[in-house]
């Protein structure tokens, strides 16, 4: 059984592509003449952020950083910054690139820790957006997609460090969770 069998597709592959080259025109637009840095959030946002940097027609840097709060598939309520940074973002328009938003934690923490190091502005890009579940007013600047409260994976994102690699986000079952 192919792995296309085996679990519900909430976005497909050819949506996730449409959309993302029309956030990229959008970003493009907006940002024109101004010193745009991503910053993707690992382990989830690599296929996004790759993938969106792709879309943007001006010149841009792309770095990344490591957060964790979650366990399974419950958040801890508390972010750790496993990564920081590598390069200075100082006067950079930093866009924060995301796979997901759900309760607002992360992001709202790590749009307040970038704020620190002196950039000219920090935005969000998020891919999903969940927002049934926000417990944070963290900024969403630019969305992908606002979905139901569902546990979804694929496209990067992971239940327990699985399914990272599948090219559509699915939903996961209660049949894949006993796996
Ligand atoms: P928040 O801090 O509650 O907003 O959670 C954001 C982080 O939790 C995301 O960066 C994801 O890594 C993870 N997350 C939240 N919802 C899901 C989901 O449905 N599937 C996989 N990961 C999720
Ligand atoms: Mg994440």
């Amino acid at each position: 059984m192919r792995a296309q069998d085996e679990f519900k597709v909430v976005i497909g592959s050819e949506e996730l592509k449409t959309r993302i080259q029309e956030l990229g025109g959008q970003i493009s637009r907006d940002y024109r003449g101004r010193n745009l840095h991503l910053v993707g959030v690992l382990r989830g946002a690599l296929p996004f952020t790759r993938d969106l940097s792709r879309a943007i027609a001006i010149p841009h840097g792309v770095d990344y950083v490591s957060v964790a709060s979650y366990s399974g598939t419950r958040t801890t309520g508390r972010v750790q910054l496993r990564m920081r940074a590598r390069d200075p973002i100082l006067a950079k328009d930093v866009l924060i690139v995301e796979d997901i938003i759900d309760t607002g934690t992360t992001l709202d923490w790590l749009v307040g820790y970038l704020q620190t190091l002196g950039p000219r502005s920090v935005k969000t890009c998020c891919l999903l957006d969940k927002p049934a579940r926000r417990k944070v007013p963290a900024p969403t600047d630019y969305v992908g997609f606002p979905i139901d409260d569902l546990f979804v994976v694929g496209y990067g994102l992971d239940y327990q460090e699985k399914f990272r690699e599948l090219p559509y986000i699915s939903c996961l079952s209660p049949r894949e969770v006993l796996m």
